[in-house]
């Protein structure tokens, strides 16, 4: 292979808009926003929430605002809120809810496949009586999995943590920042997904290539509350249909193609699983997610990520020696294939 070319596997958000999200743009009707007079905006919100079965949706600028916004929703200063040790709201978000909201965090370890143990998630809950103790409000949840590399979490796991909710009167959030994905995998509606969980995020600028924003989907109530947190926030944007219009295209032609980019996936994975000095489960890879290892003789994790930078692909270094790949819809099948012969020169 001579000619060189660029394969960005750092992560879906590098995703370009399309020509058809441009011209989309080019042409909104617009309005003011936060006097709720954007059509385009409307529109999205009102395509959001149908999607995910819930009553109403919201815009804001990126899914840390939109779990951020969730959570000052759901819970008081000095409320609890339980979400596992790998969450994205736990990690790599600034630590914003305990910040802003002096929300506190509860962590449970976050199994290999995304889920939190019921019966861990039930030992953190705590007696509402004892006054020593912050009260319990919210459960997080993430689907797919980030951290646990793209990992879906089913509906039935769904509807048994909704169970274990109900018996102890908390609420549930998702991060669905990767929803459609994980509805893409799974077969089923992403409103399949989103059915447990009093309040959902997904993102408009993954996987579905829009250039920014997320939606908060949930009861109208809920809705209501999270306007509110977004207007605290700086997050109420006004002619922002130009961006809504994207997300429409987004929703109506990106997510029924995000299984492509999980084929693409298993390809890479099945490639990796060839490559000595790479230690790794291909039978892990459920979606556009692929975290993998360097073995202790192998090259370091940075050595390998420059290596490969100079042969035109990018991915990223996640602590230890493992990495991570994410596959989208600026990469294909001959990029994956390119990707894998430069990861073979930079192990030889
Ligand atoms: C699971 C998950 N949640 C939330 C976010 C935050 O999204 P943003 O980068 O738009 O703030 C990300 C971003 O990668 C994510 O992976």
């Amino acid at each position: 292979m001579k000619n060189q070319r660029t394969v960005d596997l750092r992560s879906d958000t590098v995703t370009l808009p399309t020509m058809a999200m441009r011209q989309a743009m080019f042409k909104a009707p617009v309005g003011d926003d936060v006097y709720g007079e954007d059509p385009t905006v409307n529109q999205l919100e009102a395509l959001a929430a149908e999607r995910l079965g819930k009553e109403a949706a919201l815009l804001v600028p990126s899914g840390t605002m939109a779990n951020l916004v969730c959570l000052l929703a759901h819970c008081d200063r000095g409320d609890e809120a339980i979400m596992g040790n790998k969450a994205h709201t736990f990690l790599f978000e600034a630590g914003s809810s305990a910040a802003v909201g002096g929300i506190h965090p509860s962590t449970v370890p976050n199994q290999p496949d995304g889920t939190l143990d019921l019966a861990a998630i039930e030992a953190a809950i705590r007696d509402p009586q004892n006054d020593h103790y912050p009260r319990s409000r919210l459960i997080c949840l993430e689907n797919t999995h980030n951290r646990c590399g793209g990992a879906v979490l089913t509906p039935a796991y769904m509807a048994q943590v909704r169970r274990l909710a109900d018996r102890h009167g908390l609420a549930i959030h998702l991060d669905g920042a990767r929803i459609f994905n994980a509805a893409a995998a799974l077969n089923v509606e992403v409103s399949v997904l989103a059915q447990g969980a009093d309040s959902v995020v997904f993102c408009l600028s993954k996987g579905l290539a829009a250039p920014a924003g997320s939606l908060v989907c949930g009861s109208a109530e809920f809705v209501r509350k999270a306007r509110r947190q977004r207007k605290m926030l700086g997050g109420g944007m006004r002619q922002a249909g130009i961006l809504a219009a994207a997300g429409i295209v987004a929703l109506e032609t990106m997510a029924e193609r995000l299984s492509e980019d999980h084929v693409n996936a298993r390809r890479l994975a099945h490639g990796l699983e060839q490559v000595p000095g790479i230690l790794f489960d291909p039978d892990q890879v459920q979606t556009n997610i692929i975290i993998f290892e360097l073995t202790a003789g192998a090259v370091s994790p940075v050595e390998f990520v420059e290596g490969l930078s100079t042969l035109g692909v990018k991915l990223g270094a996640i602590g230890g020696r493992r990495l991570r790949a994410v596959t989208h819809c600026d990469v294909g099948q001959e990029d994956i294939d390119y990707a894998l012969y430069a990861i073979q020169q930079v192990l030889r």
